[in-house]
């Protein structure tokens, strides 16, 4: 039995692949590269020694999809990475984002049920709950106003799977809400390649450590937070793919639409970031604070105790491995994946 992963050479899909192959899962991979290079498909099979079968293609082309299924009779499940997150870019191009998002994970779901592949896990993020009335942030908390069409994307799919199970309740759907993912695999070999400048604080600051850019411009420290700076959870991206092996463990045992938390459940700030980095790697990381960065929210982080009652899966790396993956990734790659 094989599982599909959609948007598996991009970040968080590449590192799941390496895990369930670890775990002796088969893994067929889609991806229109749109935010991937094919490069990570060598790097995938130099960790693992396994080259998993690849598909280029866009999900939201069913007739690509349906061949796919057609040539894997073996399917069971899939996890579904594939997706556009840049959530600046979506404010600007919001079509693009409504586009891709929801016809792909439509596509998907059609041509699933078609063949009768009924197990889904879905890639959702913690924005579904917006500016939260408290943390840390329990699955059961009012799901908040989204502030952009990304996260505006990723309720619309978890209510489109809910309602798919809500019609057929032999579905299973796995819906994984995940805070800040960040590092990178301990070998150095995948990992995060933003192109452009980065958006998010992780990439960032790593290429501030390296000497690629000059500060790190932090977003504000007038925040009700201790130090005034945003606090978030981050999870390293190793545990998070850890997370989905469980959740797919779970999906193959029961019948249900379930979400989880994926986060530690410890809120670390902006300057707690730099701290960690320059104690986890010896070198500087210059910054000026700014004004705040627009759609912001002061704290983020998760109550991960029911993936930690029901999955059997808690985050096992530290701030600190975070950082030292980061840095050894960024060092090994400073052009990415185009070295
Ligand atoms: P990524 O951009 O590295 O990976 C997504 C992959 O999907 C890319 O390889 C891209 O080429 C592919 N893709 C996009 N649209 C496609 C389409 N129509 N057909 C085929 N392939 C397509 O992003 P990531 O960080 O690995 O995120 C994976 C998923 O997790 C996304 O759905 C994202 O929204 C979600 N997520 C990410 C974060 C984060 O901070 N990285 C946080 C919460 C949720
Ligand atoms: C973290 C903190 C910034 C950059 C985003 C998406 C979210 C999810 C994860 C997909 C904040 C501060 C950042 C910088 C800074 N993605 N910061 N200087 O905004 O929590 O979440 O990625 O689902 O939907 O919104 O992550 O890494 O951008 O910011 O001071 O150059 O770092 O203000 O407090 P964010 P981030």
């Amino acid at each position: 039995m094989s599982i599909l992963i959609t948007g598996g050479t991009g970040f968080i899909g590449s590192h799941t692949v390496v895990e369930l192959i670890g775990a002796g899962e088969t893994c067929v991979i889609v991806d229109n590269f749109c935010n991937s290079k094919p490069v990570v498909l060598d790097r995938i099979e130099a960790i693992t020694g396994v080259r998993p079968r690849f598909y280029e293609a866009d999900l939201c082309d069913e007739a690509a999809m349906e061949r796919i299924f057609e040539e894997n009779p073996d399917l069971e499940s899939c996890i579904h990475f594939a997706g556009l997150k840049a959530v600046g870019e979506s404010v600007a191009k919001p079509l693009l984002y409504y586009q891709n998002n929801l016809i792909s994970t439509l596509t998907l779901c059609r041509v699933m049920q078609k063949h009768d592949v009924k197990r889904i896990v879905f890639s959702s993020s913690a924005t579904v709950y917006g500016d939260p009335i408290s943390v840390p942030i329990p699955e059961t908390a009012p799901r908040g106003l989204t502030t952009n069409p990304y996260g505006e994307t990723k309720q619309m799919i978890e209510r489109i799977l809910t309602d798919l199970y809500r019609a057929d309740t032999e579905w299973s759907v796995s819906i994984l809400r995940y805070f800040n993912p960040v590092g990178a695999h301990p070998s150095g070999l995948i990992g995060e390649d933003p192109c452009g400048i980065p958006n998010n604080l992780f990439p960032y600051v790593t290429q501030v450590a390296t000497g690629k850019r000059a500060f790190l411009q932090v977003f504000g420290d007038d925040y009700d937070t201790p130090d005034g700076t945003g606090v978030r959870d981050y999870i390293h991206v190793v545990d998070l793919a850890q997370a989905h092996l469980k959740a797919l463990q779970r999906a193959r045992k029961v019948t249900a639409v379930e979400c989880f938390n994926v986060g530690t459940g410890t809120g670390y700030s902006v300057l707690d970031i730099v701290k960690a980095f320059e104690a986890a790697t010896g070198r500087s990381v210059p910054y000026r604070i700014v004004e705040r960065r627009a759609g912001d929210i002061a704290a983020c982080y998760a109550d991960p105790q029911k993936a930690e009652n029901i999955l059997g899966w808690r985050a096992q790396y530290s701030l600190d491995d975070m950082c030292r993956h980061a840095d050894n990734w960024q060092t090994k790659n400073p052009n990415g994946y185009d070295t």
